[in-house]
């Protein structure tokens, strides 16, 4: 992957979905230090991104990109100084256009200069998002992006400092004859890239958010093909914790996050976290899976309109399973050996990652979901 970087899928906290722009210093240091007490930091979710909204509207007098003086009083170097000294990583938040999502200065025609400074402040992760970038006469919007990417990309790795370099661009082309192109280009310049649509924003309904990461679930687990070690395929944030969404819910967007291998960045209030919602984040067995360092994003092995079974090779030879009620009621699923992975095996055993007891079976698994929930199995041949 670029740079060696994220031989597994990133994982940290990042403000957007919940704070959107009222954030500030203390904000981000105080979720740094609840990522550190929680315990979630230590398994783990080591980078704290400043999305959108930390920089001026526009650049100083000699070009320069400037933070916030009213939001971040010491400037970004000294947030990254902090963050480092909780043994955190810093992650920043750009735009490839004129200007970001949110208005301010983007890098459009600065990349050179804004991963240098990124650099020089200690960053450890850049978001590169695509609004505003300017149409070029004579090229297509294609173009234009992979330019801009690729621009980043040699100037991150220019600047001397290792950053994983997340892309926004798919989602701009997502539905366009494009989209294969673009995804076609992603893993040359960067580690992970954003699918699907903006995940639920925190003041939003649960049903709101349940259907959104149902969706931005639809959109990704196609794309395994594009995803391993080093490249990633980035759903967007876990909402986990997040007011609205019920802890079945709340277990499958971890469980579908993990199965696919997706980047796991928690966007809500750590500070308030809920020790249910903690358990969910934190569990070992769940997040071991996301991390598995053959690094194969699950398949779609049965797909209906009321339930879907995903199934992910381990590196030891396990198979990852998940079993997901996407409806209303209460569903008994079937699925066997082989369509599991794990033909022609007559018997399987295995652990449930969130009840953790283990059981065997036939030549075929059935479990009892409940709606909105998912059983996620570690399974092997016995
Ligand atoms: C876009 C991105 C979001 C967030 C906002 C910030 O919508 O997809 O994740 O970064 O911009 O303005
Ligand atoms: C908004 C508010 C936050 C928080 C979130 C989630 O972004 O600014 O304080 O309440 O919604 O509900």
């Amino acid at each position: 992957g670029y740079q060696g970087l994220a031989a597994t899928p990133p994982m940290g906290w990042n403000d957007w979905s919940y704070y959107q722009c009222n954030i500030d210093e203390k904000l981000i240091l105080d979720q740094g230090r609840a990522l550190v007490r929680s315990g979630l930091a230590a398994k783990g979710y080591n980078t704290v991104t400043t999305d959108d909204c930390w920089m001026g509207k526009s650049r100083d007098a000699s070009g320069n990109l400037v933070s916030d003086p009213q939001k971040f009083p010491h400037g970004m170097a000294y947030v990254g100084r902090q963050l480092h000294r909780m043994g955190l990583k810093f992650g920043i938040y750009e735009d490839a256009g004129t200007q970001t999502c949110g208005g301010y200065a983007g890098s459009w025609q600065h990349y050179d200069a804004d991963a240098r400074l990124f650099a020089k402040w200690g960053v450890d992760y850049l978001k590169l998002d695509g609004c505003n970038v300017p149409s070029v006469p004579g090229q297509s919007a294609e173009q234009t992006y992979r330019q801009a990417y690729a621009g980043m990309s040699r100037a991150l790795r220019d600047s001397g400092r290792k950053i994983v370099f997340s892309e926004s661009a798919p989602a701009y082309f997502q539905g366009t004859a494009d989209w294969y192109t673009v995804l076609g280009w992603v893993a040359k310049y960067g580690n992970l890239w954003r699918e699907g649509y903006d995940i639920a924003l925190g003041q939003q309904s649960g049903a709101a958010k349940w259907k959104s990461l149902l969706g931005n679930y639809d959109y990704n687990v196609p794309l395994g093909r594009y995803a391993g070690p080093g490249h990633w395929n980035d759903p967007d944030f876990l909402l986990v914790g997040d007011r609205g969404l019920t802890a079945d819910e709340a277990q499958t967007q971890m469980a579908l996050w993990a199965e696919m291998a997706a980047p796991l960045i928690s966007s809500t209030d750590l500070t308030t976290l809920s020790p249910q919602a903690l358990a969910i984040l934190g569990n070992r067995d769940v997040i071991a899976v996301d991390q598995d360092r053959l690094g194969v994003q699950a398949t779609r092995a049965a797909h209906t309109d009321t339930h879907d079974v995903l199934t992910r090779p381990l590196a030891n030879g396990d198979r990852a399973v998940v079993f997901l009620n996407r409806g209303d009621s209460p569903l008994t699923i079937t699925a066997s050996a082989s369509t599991l992975g794990l033909g022609p095996a007559q018997h399987l055993s295995g652990k449930d990652l969130v009840t953790r007891r283990t059981s065997r079976y036939g030549g075929s698994v059935t479990v009892r979901v409940r709606p909105h929930a998912t059983v996620m199995l570690r399974l092997r041949a016995a």
